[in-house]
């Protein structure tokens, strides 16, 4: 097995491709550069079937293994950057104001393309190895895409591997649990109609700002009096939408926010409930609700065999002592939830050290990650993919 000194002479390369990636960011499946750039790189690794086009700009790549016959392994990276103003003053800071790798999704794609090149050059496994370089992360369900065009079945994939890294999480450390890793994510939209006017005569209108006011306090109860306390459940309002100007009560004040947990119960209860809360509320004063709920990620669920497979292999790597394999999950979420339902696998953390937090302005991927993440890659195969 492979200690870690064994990949840095990737680092170099993958620092470079890294740092292009970043300075070069795109948004949802708009990735045209980013794509070319990981295809390109594919291809001089000697890696023949690639297959680009997929989920718009999505490319998955294989390579087989010296060992003969065998399964196939997806291990998939994300490459789409956020649209945040870079705060990061690093040298290699966006070339595009506005748009940012703000997550790490360059050095996510940076790892894959590192460990696409060892296993090139190695071969050594058998079967097969996927490589899943997916679009729009963020928000915009290309993982979903990519299985809805049907990469699972196509390139015959029995089991499924992602990676994200974690600021704060210490340099070279890994961090996994069996079962939910991360929480299912929602959005919902409430609008509170009342009935506007000016704000120098309260009494004639119905103030949709002082009910939404009402509402929100009111939502917390839903986390703190009506569930479990050792149930997780987020309900946090993030938009509020009012009047324009000093002197006017609108008609109506739009509210949105995001609703994160673990149990498809609670995802149930928060629909039903926040309706609920908010049209009682908004009566209760004159006013009136409309709200609109909608299912995104559901939970990234860590299958048992995945996990163990992935413990291994981080362990291999870095020593057990440096892996946590009972890391408590995070309320964020991940569209790698939907290709963790199409297949069995698991979804690890990798330390980025001490740097800003993921969608930060001055968030940068720590490239001494480098080495670990394509290190971890390289072992997971050939541990599932042992000869
Ligand atoms: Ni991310």
């Amino acid at each position: 097995m492979h200690s870690v000194e064994t990949f840095r002479s990737l680092q170099n390369d993958a620092t470079e491709w890294r740092r292009y990636l970043h300075q070069n960011p795109e948004l949802d499946y708009r990735l045209h550069k980013t794509a070319g750039f990981v295809a390109e790189k594919l291809a001089s690794f000697g890696i023949n079937r690639i297959e680009p086009g997929i989920a718009e700009t999505g490319i998955v790549a294989l390579i087989e293994g010296a060992g003969g016959k065998g399964p196939t392994i997806g291990l998939r990276a994300d490459m789409d950057a956020l649209p945040i103003l870079e705060a990061s003053n690093k040298p290699w800071s966006s070339k595009t104001p506005g748009n940012m790798h703000g997550c790490g999704h360059d050095g996510h794609t940076a790892m894959l393309l590192g460990a696409a090149k060892y296993l090139a050059d190695t071969r050594n496994f058998k079967g097969c190895v996927a490589l899943i370089f997916q679009p729009a992360e963020e928000g915009a369900l290309g993982g979903q895409r990519m299985l809805q065009e049907g990469i699972m079945d196509r390139f015959e994939i029995s089991q499924v591997f992602g990676m994200h890294n974690m600021p704060g999480m210490e340099l070279g450390k890994f961090g996994i649990c069996d079962g939910p890793i991360m929480a299912a994510l929602d959005e919902f939209d409430l609008v509170v109609k009342g009935r506007g006017g000016h704000a120098a005569k309260p009494h004639e209108t119905v103030d949709p700002v002082v009910i939404a006011a009402q509402i929100i306090v009111g939502l917390q109860t839903l986390v703190s009096r009506n569930t479990n306390p050792l149930d997780a459940l987020v309900i946090s309002i993030t938009k509020f939408n009012a009047a324009q100007g000093y002197h006017i009560i609108p008609d109506h004040v739009e509210l949105a926010g995001t609703v994160r947990t673990f149990q498809p119960n609670l995802r149930d209860f928060a629909e039903q409930h926040i309706l609920a809360a908010a049209r009682g509320i908004a009566r209760g004063f004159g006013a009136d609700v409309e709200f609109k709920y909608r299912r995104h990620d559901p939970v990234t669920f860590n299958h048992t065999e995945g996990t163990n497979l992935a413990i291994k292999a981080a362990s291999n790597l870095v020593g057990t002592a440096s892996v946590d394999d009972k890391m408590r999950p995070r309320m964020g979420s991940e569209d790698f939830a939907y290709m963790l339902e199409a297949r069995p696998g698991a979804f690890i953390f990798l330390g980025n050290g001490p740097t800003a937090g993921l969608h930060h302005p001055a968030y940068d991927f720590n490239d001494e990650a480098l080495p670990y993440g394509i290190g971890y890659w390289v072992t997971l195969a050939e541990t599932v993919l042992a000869n």
